[in-house]
C-alpha cells in the first residue's frame, strides 16, 4: 500500500514536471519567434543606417539620443531619407537597441 502511494505520488510529480516543461517550451517558442523578428529588424537596420543616414550628415549613433527622442527624430528623418515604413522601423529598432 505504501509503495502504491509512493508510486502514485511519483507519477503525479513526473506528470506535473512534464506539463511545466511542455508549457515553458511553448512559451520559449512564442518568444523566440518574436525575438527572431526583432533580431532581423535590428540587423536590417544596422545595414541600412549607414547607407541612408549618412547621406546628408554624419550618421548619428544610437547612444546619442533616448528611445523617445529617436521616435521623434525618425518621424522627421524617414521623410528626409524617403524610407519605406519597414525600413524606418528597422533603423529605429537598430538605433534604440544599439545604445
Ligand atoms: C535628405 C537629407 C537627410 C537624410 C537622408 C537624413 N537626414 Fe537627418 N537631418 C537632415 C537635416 C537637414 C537635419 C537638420 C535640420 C532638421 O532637423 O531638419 C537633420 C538632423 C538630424 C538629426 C539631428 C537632430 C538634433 O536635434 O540634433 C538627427 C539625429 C538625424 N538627422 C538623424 C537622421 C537619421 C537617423 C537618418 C536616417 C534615417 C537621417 N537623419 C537621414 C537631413 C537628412
Amino acid at each position: 500500500m505504501k509503495r502504491l502511494i509512493k508510486f502514485g505520488l511519483g507519477a503525479a510529480v513526473a506528470a506535473i514536471a512534464l506539463a511545466s516543461i511542455a508549457a515553458s517550451g511553448a512559451r520559449a517558442a512564442g518568444t523566440s519567434a518574436a525575438a527572431r523578428e526583432k533580431r532581423q529588424m535590428f540587423l536590417r537596420g544596422a545595414e541600412l543606417w549607414p547607407i541612408y543616414c549618412n547621406t546628408c550628415h554624419n550618421a548619428r549613433p544610437g547612444g546619442e539620443f533616448s528611445p523617445a527622442e529617436w521616435n521623434m527624430i525618425l518621424m522627421h528623418m524617414r521623410t528626409q531619407a524617403n524610407l519605406t515604413p519597414r525600413d524606418a522601423h528597422a533603423i529605429l529598432e537598430y538605433l534604440k537597441d544599439s545604445r
